[in-house]
């Protein structure tokens, strides 16, 4: 394919504008098209900037026979219609995270795509980082030999973003299903992708809608009608087969350091930090501890390149939706732990 990949949008406020659209400006093979916001003031004002057509609805951007993909950046609840509606008309989608609100919307989201032959990949942002890669290669390679067990968390102090992230209709959670999914999806990734058993987890709601000063938050380009209907952290275990486990915990709030992403894996040979990028093994006999100088890389350029590659057939996509489906079950599997009281098993 040597014309140039043919992108539309489907909901343009914060990642769209933010990540999507400048990492799309960076290739050279790319022209933005169209777009589509349930806000039509918003389509309409992203689209000339961009030099794009504003379309009026998810269909009469589908019916589209120039565009080639679509990138999802709607709320959580918009994913699985918008995708499977690209999908059917015959377009490639790249999908925010999490990848729907429960599995039987990334199971029909699946379905649809196998059905149009076309690419359905997720956009797991961590995976196409500069550490990732280099631990992945290093794990291929087998380095760590056997993983047998994982630590994923991301905890933030007094983080909790504003806007429809905490309105469960259109989030589906809190904290586990807008930054847990990317730690967990992130270690699960490094781990080589080990087949689920189960989850057995807690949720918290202890803070809630604080009214700290001097914080700072992730904001959503809504901001009115605010409700808290989430938790602000959780902590659980996942089990996979073979006794291999991962602990995992996250909050938007908690009274304690804020920690970014972490993630460890932990194998019978060595061992790894996502960041600082670092390797635990033995050398000579005596412990080593090795910093590995990755670089920096822009995650989303990656991300981008990286389905613009997959589209013209040049790469085999490393973040499809069967990954994203897995994921769901993890996070739905801690909602849903918790709630019952008890493990989940899959
Ligand atoms: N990869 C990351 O690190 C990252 C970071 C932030 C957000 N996200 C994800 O990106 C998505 C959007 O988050 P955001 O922060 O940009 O929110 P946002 O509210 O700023 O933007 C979402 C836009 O989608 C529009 N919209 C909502 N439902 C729609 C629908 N069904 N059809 C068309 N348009 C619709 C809204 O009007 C809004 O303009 C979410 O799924 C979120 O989890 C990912």
């Amino acid at each position: 394919m040597d014309k140039k990949v043919r992108i539309g949008l489907i909901g343009v406020g914060n990642i769209a504008q933010n990540a999507h659209i400048p990492a799309y400006l960076k290739q050279k093979d790319v022209e933005l098209v169209a777009c589509y916001d349930i806000k039509a003031d918003r389509a309409k004002e992203v689209a000339a900037k961009y030099n794009m057509t504003a379309e009026e609805s998810l269909e009469s951007l589908c019916a589209r026979d120039d565009l080639d993909a679509v990138s999802v950046c709607t709320w959580n609840n918009g994913h699985a219609k918008s995708a499977i509606a690209a999908l059917k008309a015959g377009k490639h989608v790249l999908c925010e995270k999490p990848m729907s609100m429960n599995a039987a919307e990334c199971e029909a989201m699946i379905a649809a795509q196998k059905e149009s032959g076309k690419l359905l990949m997720m956009g797991f942002c961590y995976r196409f980082s500069a550490s990732a890669k280099a631990i992945k290669a290093l794990a291929d390679e087998g380095k760590f030999g056997e993983i047998y067990h994982a630590h994923a968390s991301i905890l933030r102090r007094r983080g909790t973003p504003l806007g429809w992230f905490t309105d469960l209709s259109k989030s589906g959670g809190g904290p586990v299903i807008d930054i847990g999914v990317h730690v967990i999806d992130l270690t699960w990734y490094l781990m080589g992708k080990p087949k689920l058993v189960s989850v057995c987890a807690q949720v918290h709601n202890r803070i809630g809608d604080y009214k700290t000063k001097g914080v700072s938050r992730w904001e959503a380009f809504d901001t009115d009608n605010l409700v808290f209907e989430t938790e602000d952290s959780a902590a659980g275990i996942v089990k996979f087969e073979n006794g291999v486990s991962m602990i995992v915990e996250v909050s938007w709030a908690i009274n304690g350091e804020a920690e970014g992403v972490t993630s460890k894996i932990y194998g019978e040979k060595a061992g790894a930090n996502y960041s600082p990028c670092k390797i635990y093994g033995e050398e000579g006999g005596y412990l080593s501890d090795i910093d590995i100088n990755t670089g920096k890389e822009d995650q989303f350029y990656n991300e981008i390149r990286h389905f613009i590659d997959c589209i013209k057939g040049n790469a085999e996509c490393i973040s499809k939706g069967e990954d994203g489906l897995v994921i769901q079950k993890i996070l739905n599997g801690i909602y849903q732990s918790s709630a019952e009281g008890k493990e989940i098993f899959f």
